[in-house]
């Protein structure tokens, strides 16, 4: 039997390795270097340095932060609890999300913790109807949670999961949640949502970041589409284009790992930054002529990437935990292209 179209036992499915929980202390060490360092500050968003202004947009103010159990959400939620906001945060891991809770709470720090799975729209509903009913109101809503994916199509074909996990997760959760919040807003006639998206929508097509980064456009374009519809109701909306954050979600990637990297607490000032100024877009100003260029250029650009995809390979931890989660159902491909010749 051809092995795209066996059957995987259960086992198999759930015998993938674990993924890192954050960067190793070693490559830490090396991006903390100084020039690393420096090149990592350099290729950011610009980050916040007067914490007064970060005070006056969100003091007394209810800021919702998606995907605050670890990485740059976790550190936005500290930041603007201790600029005298009501956070209200959510992710899926209850244990990470009340360790954020309780160190913001240690310092005094106004927090409320939501167990929610993006990818579940009953959980989505509820979770706006507590923040509701127990707030009152949305003041700030960052956009935050995300789930990354860096594999080729090759390997990604027999993996729909992979596929729905990733859509809800950087798509249609934070569309749905969006739009459950948005007529409240509306009706108040202030708000802010701010969407923390990847540096990735400004550059060229990148190899094996095709769900990623398919997914976190949808929601890009949809956000920055009805952007237009509610300037006029006083919601302002910010695309954040965030760089390479030393977080859980980057540490298993063997080229982000080597390019300069910000950490996750500079990540969230770039956020805080956005938060205070409430700009349209946030990001590393350069990163527009590279994205001009990556228009005016796509035929080179694409080709450049093909010849990238064939000397970098893939990544081990990725490809290892490819394993197949339904048949293939039309057979074997190289089967059937060898019979028809
Ligand atoms: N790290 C980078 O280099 C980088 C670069 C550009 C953009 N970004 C963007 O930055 C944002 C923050 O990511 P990060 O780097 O801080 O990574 P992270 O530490 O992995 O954080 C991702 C957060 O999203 C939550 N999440 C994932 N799937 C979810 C779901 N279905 N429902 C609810 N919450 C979910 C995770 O919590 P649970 O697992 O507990 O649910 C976690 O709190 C993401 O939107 C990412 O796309 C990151």
């Amino acid at each position: 039997m051809p092995a795209t179209s066996r059957r995987p036992s259960t086992d198999e499915t759930t015998a993938a390795p674990d993924l890192p929980q954050g960067w190793s202390p070693a490559v830490t060490a090396r991006h903390e270097a100084r020039l690393m360092h420096l090149a990592g500050r350099f290729t950011s968003t610009r980050t916040l340095r007067r914490p007064d202004l970060l005070a006056r947009a969100v003091r007394g103010r209810v800021v919702v932060i998606t995907g605050a159990s670890s990485g740059v959400g976790a550190a936005l939620a500290g930041l603007c609890a201790d600029a005298g906001a009501q956070v209200v945060i959510c992710a899926r891991s209850a244990d990470l999300l009340e360790e954020v809770a309780s160190e913001i709470r240690s310092r005094g720090g106004l927090v409320d913790a939501h167990c929610v799975d993006l990818g579940d729209d009953d959980q989505v509903r509820a979770f706006a109807a507590a923040v509701l009913r127990d707030h009152g109101r949305v003041d700030v809503l960052v956009h935050n949670a995300g789930k990354s994916l860096n594999r080729s199509v090759a390997l990604s074909g027999v993996r729909p999961k992979d596929l729905h996990a990733t859509l809800a997760a950087n798509y249609i959760g934070p569309v749905r949640l969006t739009m459950a919040l948005l007529p409240y807003m509306r009706a108040r006639g202030e708000g802010h949502i701010v969407n923390v998206s990847t540096a990735g929508m400004l550059m060229p097509a990148v190899p094996r970041w095709s769900l990623y980064l398919a997914s976190k456009a949808a929601f890009d374009w949809w956000l920055r589409c009805i952007a237009c519809e509610i300037a006029d109701d006083g919601i302002d909306v910010t695309s954040h284009y965030l760089g390479s954050a030393r977080t859980k979600m980057s540490a298993s990637d063997n080229v982000l790992t080597r390019l300069p990297s910000q950490s996750a607490e500079d990540a969230a000032r770039g956020v805080a930054h956005s938060i205070a100024h409430r700009p349209r877009v946030g990001a590393w100003r350069p990163l527009f002529a590279v994205a001009g260029m990556s228009a005016l250029l796509r035929g080179p650009a694409d080709r450049l990437a093909a010849r990238a995809y064939r000397r970098i390979p893939e990544p081990r931890l990725s490809a290892s935990r490819a394993l197949p989660q339904e048949d293939l159902v039309f057979g074997d491909p190289a089967e059937l292209a060898q019979r028809c010749g």
